[in-house]
């Protein structure tokens, strides 16, 4: 059975609203979706539903009111949280993928639009980093008071996605907006931030990673400061988003994701045979290695004794992957590749593009803080043959291999047709 949402953790947190009685029923579509849930109330909403109606649905204790409650034998948040094995010994701020508010009253919304902390559920909301969903809930005149808009303009100007409530018979016995949004509506949206689009769904995707070592004897090499990390994040989201994947690596300390298949080399010449191998199946390549440019022009088969005050290696030239890849391809099939560049880069990086036929660039110079070798992060410029030039921040490489997916099914044409 597929769970969807296995390893996420989601706090839904309930404040005291009629509409509480509907927060159930979200707790029991999200746990059947494979989330671990963990239910905080305010003090309010204890009075509309109990918390062992959670605890029961969720499997989870419930966080009740300002701290969790040592009377009630919840001495901590992991304790709380022990039903999850990822949440012991971790702050459930941190440990929170989802945040939803359901149903959300006038309170919630002002406490979070000020950053008021008076009570868990508002102290975590601060904390927290997560998306956070809001389901309004409360009488219409509430809901369109100058106050209660300002606040929820101020949220949405801060990102928090809101579950418009509907229209219709109020428990006041009035009509008008107000009224909690769908359950499935809100679970939907939940569904949407946590599930990352298949929008690579039947591609076959190549993907290089790491440095290459030429040998100079058997014991010692030529190699570079390449970690792998790009390219393995590139195969990791690619996956995630539906691909079949394909990870060409050099040596690296990392593990490959899950699924891909992994075929590991040393020399650059085995990384041009392995991918010339993989590419003729594949739909893109995306060329984030850092193959040697040169080696050693004749390695020692023995090791390489220090009898002389100087020593001279005669490099040669390896083989260019990219070029002979493009040479190979047919219609139709992408190639992506980096430009490590310490100067005039986008100048650099699109003279690269041009002369070397590819569809994108991705230009970094080590140089620059948070970019380059061996960081989680790294600052890029995208560059496509259609002439876009995308101007990238600082942002950790998972988030960078998310834009070059994006910016390659753009260029390709997989986003119009199929
Ligand atoms: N690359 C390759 N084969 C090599 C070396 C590099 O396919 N033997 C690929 C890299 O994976 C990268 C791209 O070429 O995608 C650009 O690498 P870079 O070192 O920036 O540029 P070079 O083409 O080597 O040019 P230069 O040394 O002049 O900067």
């Amino acid at each position: 059975m597929s769970v969807p949402l296995s390893g996420k953790t989601i706090v839904l947190g309930v404040t005291g609203s009629i509409a509480a009685f509907k927060a159930p029923l979200i707790v029991t579509r999200l746990v059947g979706q494979g989330a671990t849930v963990i239910v905080i109330m305010t003090e309010n909403a204890t009075r509309f539903v109990t918390p062992l109606t959670f605890e029961t649905l969720s499997g989870n204790e419930v966080i009740v009111g300002m701290f969790p409650d040592a009377k009630k034998g919840v001495a901590s948040l992991e304790e709380a949280a022990s039903g999850s094995e990822r949440l012991k010994h971790v702050h459930l701020a941190e440990a929170t993928d989802l945040a939803i508010i359901a149903p959300a009253t006038a309170n919630i919304i002002g406490k979070m639009a000020n950053g008021v902390a008076d009570d868990f559920l508002s102290t975590e909301l601060v904390a927290m980093t997560c998306p956070v969903i809001v389901a309004p809930a409360m009488n219409v005149r509430m809901m369109e008071s100058d106050a209660v808009r300002a606040n929820v303009e101020t949220l949405k100007a801060r990102g928090v996605i809101f579950a418009e409530a509907e229209v219709g018979r109020l428990a006041s016995g009035a009509v008008g907006k107000g009224r909690l949004a769908d359950t499935e509506s809100i679970v939907g949206t939940a569904l949407g931030l946590l599930l990352p689009k298949q929008d690579l769904a039947g591609r076959r995707i190549l993907v290089s990673a790491g440095p290459t070592r030429e040998p100079v004897d058997p014991v010692r090499f030529i190699g570079n400061r390449s970690s792998g990390k790009m390219g393995y994040a590139l195969a990791e989201r690619a996956l995630r988003r539906g691909a079949d994947v394909v990870l060409v690596s050099g040596p690296s300390s990392l593990n490959p994701p899950d699924g891909a298949e992994y075929v590991s080399v040393e020399t650059t010449e085995e990384m041009l045979h392995a991918v010339m191998k993989s590419f003729m199946d594949a739909d893109l390549l995306i060329m984030a290695a850092a193959p040697a440019d040169y080696r050693p022009a004749r390695p020692s088969e023995v090791k390489i004794k220090k009898t002389t005050e100087e020593l001279t290696l005669e490099l040669v030239r390896t083989e260019d992957i990219l070029s002979q890849v493009v040479s190979a391809r047919r219609e139709g099939q992408g190639v992506v590749g980096f430009a490590l560049e310490t100067s005039a880069e986008v100048e650099e990086g699109r003279r690269k593009l041009i002369d070397k036929d590819l569809d994108i660039v991705v230009v970094n110079n080590p140089l620059i803080e948070g970019a380059g070798f061996d960081t989680g992060t790294n600052v890029a410029v995208i560059l496509t043959r259609s002439g876009r030039e995308n101007e990238l921040a600082r942002m950790p490489k998972a988030d960078l291999a998310d834009v070059i997916l994006t910016e390659a099914i753009s260029e390709l044409g997989w986003d119009r047709r199929r």
